[in-house]
């Protein structure tokens, strides 16, 4: 794979605070996004509507391959999901859909199938790569590595503040287990471990306020690569 159009990649657990930073990160030096956490949900939620059973790993592969995705800006700068031209960009966000996709992308033929989705992001002038195997597997020759980190309590807390902003009842409690259990399966799969690369970079993020996370992920960029506007 060419490092010519460069690459930052954001990894890390749900609730470290990668969605955000990625896309100010993105924003800020005018490179492009992959959400990779929102192709594999929108593959549970294609899944789903298959019926593929989450053991299914023929079926689940094909549907990965398969599957008509769309992302496009909307007028407020945000980004919409598209899964065969219909909008469903909340119907990804919940967290049925969250728990089902950490399940699919469990498997091998999955992963296998969706690599080359992702690869095809790495467009001019830059890409900054969000999820949880970035570094070591999608785009392993990456110039800027970053893995962030925020305690279980912490992630729980923001993932608990975003639901009831949105309306949903959960119990904080559960939250927390929910996101360890999460982790834990995210962390200890055979394929594609989350897992920090070995030459990324560790921020934790339990102390940082957002701004002060994307600042210090675009230090690190600077530190590794000249950037757009460095002399
Ligand atoms: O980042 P997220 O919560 O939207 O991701 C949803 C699930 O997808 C997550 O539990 C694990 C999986 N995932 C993955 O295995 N590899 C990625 N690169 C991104 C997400």
């Amino acid at each position: 794979m060419s490092e010519a159009v460069p690459v930052l990649t954001l990894d890390g657990p749900s609730g470290s605070g990668k969605g955000t930073i990625a896309r100010s990160v993105a924003g800020q030096l005018g490179w492009h996004l992959l959400d990779s956490g929102a192709i594999y949900r929108l593959l549970a939620l294609a899944s789903e509507r298959t019926v593929a059973a989450l053991d299914d790993e023929a079926a689940l592969t094909e549907t990965a391959a398969q599957m008509h995705l769309t992302f496009l800006p909307d007028e407020a700068g945000e980004t919409r999901a598209l899964l065969d031209g219909e909008d469903v960009t909340e119907l990804i966000r919940t967290e049925a859909c969250g728990e089902r996709a950490s399940q699919v992308a469990g498997l091998p033929g999955v992963r296998q199938a969706l690599l080359r989705r992702q690869r095809d992001f790495q467009q001019s002038p830059g890409l900054v790569a969000d999820g949880r195997d970035m570094g070591t597997i999608v785009f392993p020759e990456a110039s800027i590595k970053i893995y962030l980190t925020a305690s279980v309590e912490e992630r729980a807390r923001r993932r608990y503040k975003q639901l009831k902003e949105q309306g949903v009842g959960v119990n904080l409690h559960d939250l927390s287990q929910e996101i360890a259990a999460r982790d834990e399966r995210d962390a200890t799969r055979s394929v594609a471990p989350l897992v920090p690369a070995d030459d990324a970079v560790v921020i934790d993020t339990t102390e940082l306020g957002i701004q002060a996370a994307v600042e210090a992920v675009l230090g690190e960029a600077r530190r590794r690569q000249a950037l757009p506007g460095d002399d």
